[in-house]
């Protein structure tokens, strides 16, 4: 078996650096800096980086199939288009918490958009408490809101057979399942895959492999660890060489290569020191799995 290796590949020094998304068009990496405000492209076969400021925190990025992106910010989805850097809004959620914001946010297999929104943040990790909710965004940009009452609105991912949602609400500190209805779009049915151990910290973004297999960053855990969703094991840990690891997707030419973000907001002066890395994103190889290209929103 190959053996495993983490490099770091974008030294970019994001506050929460978050939302990895492959391009596959462009060969691009996508990723957002939620409290920076930027949204960024890095390109791993020349290592430019491109950026956009936001004005807004930013939560995600996705691919939008009509061209360009689409982007949560503050709490509204706006368009992206890349070359004049233009944000229009399309919708917006949670019009009566203006505190909000959105967190992550992904296209379901059929092209819907799914983004979920949290409450103030007083500190990392610390919010206003099952003040979030979970939307679905249709193509003709309706919006159903799903679940309520959440504290962090986190990762997300389908099952291969598109008839599993994986979600996260990150305080609750576990990794849930739903039944999902691609057609309608409905969720039900919620169940408790992985409960997080002492050390890994709590739950953040995650991506199904090839495999069906689940992996998870976790905050405050400097790890991404896979779990077989179907027997609840966890199967396999990657250290990372800083402690607020927050997202991760696959990527690369065959989507063989992990990219993992991750956070230094939060860090003291001496926590930095300790970790020069904080922010930076990271590539890991060897693991011998593949990921799956993204979905673009259909709206
Ligand atoms: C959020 C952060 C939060 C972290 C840990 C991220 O998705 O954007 O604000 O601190 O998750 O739960
Ligand atoms: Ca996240």
């Amino acid at each position: 078996m190959a053996s495993v290796k983490v490099e770091c590949v974008v030294k970019e020094s994001a506050l929460i650096g978050e939302g990895p998304v492959w391009e596959e068009s462009e060969q691009t990496l996508m990723f957002v800096d939620i409290a920076g405000q930027k949204i960024h492209r890095w390109s791993p076969s020349t290592n430019q980086i491109q950026s956009l400021e936001t004005g807004g925190t930013v939560g995600f990025v996705v691919p939008r199939r009509s061209g360009g992106y689409v982007a949560g910010v503050g709490r509204s989805i706006v368009a992206v288009d890349w070359s004049t850097q233009m944000m229009t809004s399309l919708v917006a959620v949670d019009e009566d918490r203006t505190n909000n914001r959105l967190n992550d946010g992904k296209v379901d297999p059929i092209g819907r958009l799914l983004a979920g929104t949290m409450g103030k943040e007083e500190q990392p990790a610390v919010v206003q408490r099952q003040q979030g909710s979970l939307f679905s965004v249709n193509s003709d940009l309706s919006v159903t809101k799903h679940l309520s009452q959440l504290d962090i609105s986190n990762g997300m991912d389908w099952s291969l057979d598109q008839k599993t949602f994986f979600y996260i609400d990150s305080l609750s500190l576990t990794v849930d399942a739903f039944d999902y209805d691609k057609n309608s779009g409905e969720i039900g049915n919620r169940r408790v895959v992985y409960r997080m151990e002492k050390g890994e910290g709590l739950p953040d973004g995650m991506t199904v492999d090839s495999d069906g297999c689940l992996w998870v960053a976790c905050y405050n855990g400097g790890r991404v660890i896979k779990i077989d969703p179907v027997t609840g094991v966890r199967l396999q840990t990657v250290s990372l060489p800083v402690t607020k690891t927050t997202s991760c997707c696959f990527g690369g030419p065959d989507y063989s290569d992990l990219y993992v973000t991750s956070a230094c907001l939060g860090l003291d002066q001496s926590g930095r020191r300790q970790q020069p890395l904080a922010g930076s994103t990271f590539r890991v190889t060897g693991l011998s799995v593949k990921g799956q290209p993204s979905n673009a929103f259909s709206g």
